[in-house]
């Protein structure tokens, strides 16, 4: 199968970056969820131009560390750019994230919308933990798509006409049985990563809404549109 090359997605990948999460959830996930107090080294897994680091690093402590894996060397050339300017301490590798021997265990070892894209995600959740010391942490920031559709609404047009859930229901489950890649993974890992002998399980949904405002030229109306 030929594989896709995110490296050709460099604006789509920066203009969604601000879609996900709003940056008092980060903070939250980081002070509360995760009870991050001290430096810590985090690893990201399909790091792309270093995404999460950018959202991660200004609410961890200082003296942590952002290491990042991708396989395409655009994106890790772009993701060396965007740090190059910035006083924080990372590191980025070239490299498949299937076979890529790392010489050191992380505190916490992550990764952001790349579990769906994978033909057995839960090999590479195993590589994950595998990555992390004793009482660290694995986290997956990853879409469960067909929940995110039922929370669509578009003024004056009822909902079941814009998103028709059965049909679309129906084209994940086939997608994710022909290619094994899962848009709907999000809330199956907790199950996954029980069955790979993590514990403490958690899961999260994010507190992110999007509103596409005609009238405002938001910076956010704009990445919408
Ligand atoms: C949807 S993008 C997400 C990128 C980044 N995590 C973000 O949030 O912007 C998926 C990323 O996974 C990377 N990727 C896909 N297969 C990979 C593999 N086998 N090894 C390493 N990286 C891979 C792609 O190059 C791409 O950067």
């Amino acid at each position: 199968m030929k594989s896709y090359d995110w490296g050709n997605q460099i604006e789509y990948l920066k203009r969604s970056i601000r879609l996900y999460y709003n940056d008092d959830y980060i903070e939250f996930l980081i002070e509360k969820v995760w009870k991050i107090h001290s430096p810590v080294h985090i690893l990201d897994f399909g790091c792309g131009f270093g995404h999460l680091g950018l959202r991660l690093l200004p609410f961890l402590p200082e003296g942590s560390k952002y290491v990042g894996i991708d396989a395409s060397a655009k994106l890790i050339e772009l993701a060396r750019g965007v740090f190059q300017d910035l006083e924080y301490n990372v590191e980025f590798f070239v490299g498949d994230i299937h076979t890529f021997h790392f010489e050191q265990k992380y505190v916490m070892v992550v990764c952001h919308g790349v579990l769906l894209h994978m033909a057995d995600p839960v090999f590479i959740l195993k590589r994950m933990s595998d990555c992390v010391k004793e009482g660290g942490k694995v986290v997956a920031f990853e879409p469960h798509w067909i929940s995110s559709h039922a929370s669509f609404h578009f003024e004056g047009i009822e909902q079941s006409v814009a998103i028709p859930l059965g049909p679309l229901q129906k084209l994940f489950e086939e997608d994710a049985k022909s290619t094994g890649k899962d848009g709907n993974i999000g809330l199956k890992l907790p199950l996954y990563l029980n069955r790979l002998g993590l514990h403490d399980v958690e899961c999260r949904v994010s507190d992110k809404v999007n509103i596409l405002d005609p009238e405002s030229n938001s910076e956010t109306a704009q990445m919408l549109l």
